[in-house]
């Protein structure tokens, strides 16, 4: 049986999955109709990954005893200025859900729930491969400045997969 003060932790996450899965989706929106295709599907694969860390949560609250409740989603913004702010803000996000992620597991420790802290290092390792992957592309923008945007886009294209075909 999950501990309370544990589940409901977990619970909370799902919302955070959730809303990531949908920023990254809008953002994937952003480069799409900015003519960014390689950026796109970056972020549409993205976003995937992000729902599928959001089932991690639900099939693990509920197999553990727990009870997951599906959120309401708050609308993420569709606004960008350009590509820099979309990784900068991408950056500032990921780092949030390592803080979010590194919360949950001082909860495992504090209740003695050394299942779900296990359980959680898969997370742990995810978010120090998405930070270091996401750093990565903000270098990248920063050396090739403003004129590269093209070469930019085709590099990245690919780097996580193509979006599903049955999107397509
Ligand atoms: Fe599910 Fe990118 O954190």
């Amino acid at each position: 049986m999950l501990n309370k003060n544990v589940e409901k932790a977990l619970v909370n996450q799902i919302e955070k999955e959730a809303y990531s899965s949908n920023l990254y989706l809008a953002m994937a929106v952003w480069a799409e109709t900015n003519g960014f295709e390689g950026t796109a599907q970056w972020f549409y694969a993205q976003s995937e990954e992000e729902r599928l860390h959001m089932l991690k949560f639900i099939r693990y609250v509920n197999e553990r005893g727990g009870n997951s409740v599906i959120p309401a989603i708050a609308q993420p913004p569709s606004e960008y200025k350009d590509m820099k702010e979309v990784f900068a803000k991408t950056l500032e996000h990921e780092q949030y859900v390592s803080s979010l992620i590194n919360d949950m597991v001082g909860v495992c420790v504090k209740e003695k729930d050394y299942t779900t802290q296990t359980w959680l290092q898969w997370f742990v390792n995810e978010q120090i491969e998405e930070e270091a992957s996401v750093s990565g592309i903000n270098d990248k923008l920063r050396l090739l400045g403003d004129h590269n945007l093209y070469m930019f886009d085709r590099d990245i294209m690919g780097m996580r997969g193509v979006v599903p075909a049955s999107a397509e």
